[in-house]
């Protein structure tokens, strides 16, 4: 290799932390540059600088081995601990917003999470996703809209919650009705959409596994705010993953996947009584910006925890 070439590399990695981390890159340097050798350096380079700075005994390396041995044994097609452990932290959020970068005004996009279907029936305006009514009403009304605020119709506008009791339907398929708390609306020329269902309850991530085990043992908590997941596509626009949640749920600022933005907090409205249920109403604008000309289309997410028989 010449100078030059020694030059660029040196560059590229950023100076090594120890000599074994040193003597990797150099063995790497002869691989030629590929977007693996690229992450396999940074991850030692990291995983180096760690290690000289936390000192971990034999006893301890073991520990976080057994630890990893142990994400890996909870993780099959119906569980994803590996998820679970980056959605924890803070890794899954982190990407989507590298990746999913939205300009000042438009609503943020956040992950997905394991819940979504794609394959929820289309519902006319108005329509009432809960199809065991169980739980306090809640009216929502929206308009989804461009970054200069005209209203997008004909967009088509997901939904999907967990029901009062913080359970999604497919996390209890013989409990709760097929679809229930999911809905597929189109808006109207003005971009309008509404809808009736139920109040979301939060809920916590599985703790039963040793993501739970880890976050019990830092004093981590594992509870999701209530919120409403929405996406939202439109030609020309940018497809919208993201969640609304209910402010004043008081784990508002804990959401054990760091989703919740200020954009993304709203009130949900104690209506007065009608001598019926307790109503209370949403009402949001959900702002998509232009296509981005790279945008891939988008699937569903293969995630932690999903009935395998409903995961699309
Ligand atoms: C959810 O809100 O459905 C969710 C998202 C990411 C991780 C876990 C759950
Ligand atoms: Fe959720």
């Amino acid at each position: 290799m010449n100078g030059q070439q020694d030059g660029a590399q040196r560059d590229r990695f950023p100076k090594a932390v120890s000599t074994q981390a040193e003597e990797f890159s150099r063995r790497l340097e002869t691989m030629g540059q590929s977007r693996l050798a690229a992450a396999a350096q940074a991850a030692v380079q990291g995983l180096h600088a760690l290690i000289t700075e936390l000192r971990p005994s034999s006893d301890e390396f073991r520990q976080a081995i057994d630890f990893l041995t142990e994400v890996g044994h909870y993780a099959d097609a119906r569980r994803q601990e590996w998820v679970l452990l980056a959605d924890v932290m803070g890794m899954s959020s982190l990407i989507e917003d590298q990746n999913s970068p939205r300009p000042h005004g438009a609503t943020p996009n956040t992950v997905a999470g394991p819940f979504y279907r794609s394959d929820v029936p289309e519902m006319p305006l108005g329509g009432n996703i809960s199809r065991d009514r169980k739980g306090e009403l809640l009216e929502v009304t929206g308009r989804v809209v461009a970054l200069a605020g005209e209203g997008l119709g004909g967009a088509v506008v997901e939904v999907w919650q967990a029901n009062a009791e913080g359970l999604y339907e497919n996390q209890e398929p013989d409990r709760q009705p097929e679809f229930n708390l999911r809905g597929r609306f189109r808006t109207d020329s003005q971009g309008h959409f509404r809808f009736t269902t139920v109040k979301p309850k939060g809920y916590s991530l599985p703790s039963d596994g040793p993501v739970g085990q880890l976050m019990s043992a830092l004093g981590l908590g594992l509870e999701r705010p209530a919120h409403l997941h929405f996406r939202v596509s439109a030609d020309g626009f940018e497809t919208l993953t993201t969640h609304i949640f209910d402010r004043s749920d008081p784990a508002i600022d804990r959401d054990a996947i760091f989703g919740v933005k200020p954009e993304l907090m709203a009130e949900f409205r104690l209506l007065p009584p009608n001598g019926g249920k307790r109503t209370y109403a949403l009402d949001l604008n959900l702002v998509l910006c232009p296509q981005r000309r790279d945008e891939q289309p988008l699937g569903g997410d293969d995630r932690w925890h999903v009935s395998a028989a409903t995961t699309t």
